[in-house]
């Protein structure tokens, strides 16, 4: 079975409660459920990771060399300032795409720039949950 490794970055485990209006009423939990059926669905083992620190999402990345088939990752505040997170992406060359729940190309000009999203294959922003799915269904569409 391949494996979808989804990484979730800092204050993804506070939705629900973190600026519902702009991430939604849904918690991590329900997340979660989500990108594991979304993944049964389609024969995929779901792998959720989330972490609040840079370092332990650098490491969980290099963890999946020759483990994931595949990555879905928000990084979340990290996106706009993680070389090292776009280095280990690219160190691993495990297929990735990058989600955001919000539009984050309609927010402040600091949440334009994306270093993950270099290693990227591509990017769905302002989609909420389904941003998950539409990554999932990319990755098996045109990368394993
Ligand atoms: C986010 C957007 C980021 O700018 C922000 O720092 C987050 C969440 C999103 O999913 O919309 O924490 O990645």
């Amino acid at each position: 079975m391949k494996k979808i490794l989804i990484i979730n970055g800092p204050n993804i485990n506070m939705l629900g409660i973190r600026e519902p209006g702009i991430y939604g009423q849904q918690s991590y939990a329900a997340l979660v459920d989500y990108v594991t059926g979304v993944c049964r669905e389609h024969g995929l083992e779901a792998d959720c990771f989330q972490s609040n620190h840079e370092g332990a999402i650098v490491d969980r990345i290099q963890a999946a060399y020759g483990d994931a088939d595949g990555i879905v990752i928000n990084p979340a505040a990290y996106t706009h300032t993680s070389v090292a997170i776009l280095d280990a992406l690219k160190a691993v060359s495990i297929p990735a795409v990058e989600v955001h729940l919000s539009d984050v190309s309609a927010r402040e000009d600091f949440r334009h720039i994306s270093y993950a999203g270099m290693a990227c294959q591509t990017t769905f922003a302002g989609y909420g949950f389904d941003g998950y799915r539409m990554a999932i269904e990319y990755l098996l569409e045109h990368c394993i």
